[in-house]
């Protein structure tokens, strides 16, 4: 399903305000195309039991499998700073669930300055269900 980066990125900066980010104060937001083209947006959600908070790229893909997606298509993130942020480990690991390995993920700062990852890129040798299956 085609997408519209613009608008995915208006929809992440859109839902910045909703993070949940007390203890970092690192708010983060992210928007997911899924294959339906249906957008879904997630923010971090933090705890004061610090490991249970969950990444705002996890919420928003979370978001759009409860939803029946079963793809997704593109993603944007955004935080409040001004250096353009770069998904984290686990979140790249869930990405690649979903993904296929040249669906872009755009990073986007503060101030807009934008930066066109691929999941491939993000995420290179990850591993996969076909390693599962060769068991
Ligand atoms: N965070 C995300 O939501 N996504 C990322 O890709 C990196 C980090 C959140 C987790 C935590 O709430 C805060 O940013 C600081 O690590």
């Amino acid at each position: 399903m085609d997408h519209d980066a613009d608008e995915l990125i208006r929809r992440a900066r859109a839902s910045l305000g909703h993070a949940y980010a007390p203890y970092s104060r690192f708010p983060v937001a992210a928007a997911v195309c899924d294959e339906q083209g249906r957008v879904f947006t997630g923010v971090n959600v933090e705890n004061v039991s610090y490991g249970l908070s969950m990444c705002a790229e996890r919420v928003a893909i979370f978001a759009a499998i409860a939803a029946g997606a079963r793809r997704v298509t593109a993603i944007a993130v955004t935080s409040g700073v001004a250096e353009v942020l770069s998904p984290c480990g686990a979140c790249r690991q869930v990405i690649a669930e979903f993904a296929a390995g040249d669906t872009p993920v755009y990073c986007v700062a503060a101030a807009g300055e934008r930066h066109r990852w691929t999941v491939s890129a993000l995420l290179p040798s990850g591993f996969t269900a076909s390693q599962l299956r060769s068991r």
